[in-house]
């Protein structure tokens, strides 16, 4: 399907994530020849820069972080698609010379008017900006900029329940809901997006994705790297703010749904809703027993030593802010009642890996518990989401020789063996559905919602008591020993990273 022409309009052009993932991402999409014809960027922020200025970072930045080797004629023919205008979009007054420069560069690019706008700026910044988007008339077609007008913005979409809610109001006071394309990443990952087909095109995975079989869910999503110099907005967010509200719970949310009755956005995004709706709020007297956060002191990354969280640029050195989040919940449905599913998040930790690992109840009767030798584990089924890409079921089988010896093997599936080709970065497939106008893999306002209003408990009771559930690690380790805690009554404990 072709993708009608478009600008993009990337506001916080001279950040990380521009530089980071989204134009390594474009231009990914550039030498598979999926981007619209014609197309073009532009860039805007307050650092002066030429045209040719932008365009030499981003060759940098897509050099260093592209996902496959930098290929400099496919960056020659695709650098002539970005642009860049210097502006404090604060300032009254910004947004005229911008419009002009967007209306000009259509013009010149043969594009009839669609616009992309892509808030990659501090979240601090988003409701000001929608606003001076609005003000300058820019959120709704015109006759010099005619076709649609759609705006992403970055998570995380507010800090608690009533800032988000208060976003919300401030977004769709200019954008209308369809308009607006609240990002999560995650969800742009292939091996995300086949939890939809793994568990719904396939007839033997469902009639034992429930209660009846599963013991537990652990969702980890854990991180080798620090801060990376953003500890200035780490320090305000936090892991439960960074990664828990988006990123973990919309991986719970595909896990657990309910199979949806189309493939309409709406549809999947109802299903959605609805299981993070049924998650069983945790009553105040329990919140120190369903959460352990943690943050890394001094330890290795790999062989080189690391400073503690506190040693970072721009984090205070009495911080209470977590790098390490655990959580434990349960949903309150037919399908899912009892099944505890256990969250987990770090930075630092001893290995930068991301699965879902389902663990299967045991066999009725332990026949071969008893065997001479090996010994009995429970069947998983792993998906793992990053980096090593693919699904797994472990199970146990006897090992030849005379000896009923039981030994764990597994049914694997890896995408890069399987298909041979490497896994599209998140942000492409994103970009590319915004475009589209495809809001399928995109977190409606209903779920974002229901994220803050189950995590708000928590939230308020570290405002009033910054410590409480805090513990330290080592980094290079599994996080705090005290996150084990959460098992208590449950078979098992974390898998180890
Ligand atoms: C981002 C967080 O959303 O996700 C970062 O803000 C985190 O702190 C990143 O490092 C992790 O994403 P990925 O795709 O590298 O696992």
């Amino acid at each position: 399907m072709s993708v009608p022409a478009c600008l993009l309009v990337i506001f916080g052009a001279s950040g990380d994530l521009t530089a980071r993932k989204l134009v390594p991402a474009l231009f990914d999409l550039h030498r598979e020849g999926l981007l619209p014809a014609p197309f073009a960027v532009l860039g805007i922020s307050r650092t002066p820069m030429t045209d040719e200025a932008f365009r030499d970072r981003l060759r940098t930045a897509a050099a260093e972080f592209g996902s496959s080797p930098f290929d400099p004629a496919a960056w020659d023919a695709f650098a002539p698609r970005l642009f860049y205008h210097p502006a404090d979009v604060s300032a009254p007054g910004a947004f005229g010379p911008l419009s002009t420069r967007a209306a000009d560069l259509c013009e010149k690019a043969g594009i009839p008017g669609n616009v992309l706008f892509y808030a990659a700026v501090a979240p601090k910044f988003y409701a000001p900006l929608v606003a001076a988007i609005g003000s300058a008339g820019l959120a709704e077609p015109s006759e010099a900029m005619p076709g649609y007008r759609r705006i992403i913005i970055e998570k995380p979409f507010g800090e608690n329940l009533e800032s988000a809610r208060s976003l919300a109001r401030e977004v769709t006071a200019v954008f209308r809901e369809p308009q607006v394309y609240r990002i999560d990443h995650y969800l742009g990952k292939e091996t995300v997006q086949n939890m939809l087909v793994f568990r719904f095109a396939n007839g033997i995975f469902e009639p034992i994705w429930n209660r009846n079989y599963i013991e537990h869910v652990q969702i980890t999503v854990a991180e080798s790297i620090g801060v990376e110099g953003r500890g200035d907005y780490y320090e305000g967010t936090g892991a439960v703010r960074d990664m828990v509200q988006n990123h973990l719970l919309q991986l719970l949310a595909m896990v657990a749904m309910e199979p949806p009755v189309s493939l309409d956005a709406d549809d999947i995004r109802d299903e959605k809703r609805k299981v993070l709706h049924a998650i069983e709020p945790i009553p105040p007297e329990l919140l120190g027993r369903a959460c352990v956060r943690g943050q890394y002191t001094a330890g290795m990354s790999g062989d080189k030593p690391v400073p503690g969280y506190r040693d970072e640029k721009k984090v205070a050195p009495d911080s209470r802010t977590e790098t390490f989040a655990a959580f434990r919940f349960t949903i309150g449905n037919w399908r899912w009642g009892g099944v505890p599913f256990f969250l987990r998040t770090g930075k630092r930790m001893g290995r930068a890996i991301s699965e879902i690992a389902i663990r299967f109840r045991p066999a009725p009767t332990l026949l071969f518990s008893d065997t001479p030798c090996g010994q009995m584990e429970s069947n998983w089924l792993v998906i793992n989401v990053s980096p090593d890409e693919g699904i797994y079921l472990r199970f146990v089988a006897k090992a030849p020789g005379p000896d009923v010896c039981v030994r764990p093997v597994e049914f694997s599936f890896n995408y890069r063996e399987t298909f041979g080709a490497r896994v599209p970065s998140p942000y492409s497939r994103l970009l590319l559905d915004a475009m589209h106008g495809d809001a399928t893999l995109f977190p409606r306002m209903d779920s974002v919602e229901a994220a803050w209003s189950l995590l708000e408990p928590f939230l308020s009771r570290w405002k009033s008591d910054p410590g409480a559930d805090l513990f330290s690690y080592e980094a290079g380790t599994d996080g705090p020993r005290e996150a084990e805690m959460l098992f208590e009554g449950t078979r098992g404990g974390w898998r180890s990273i």
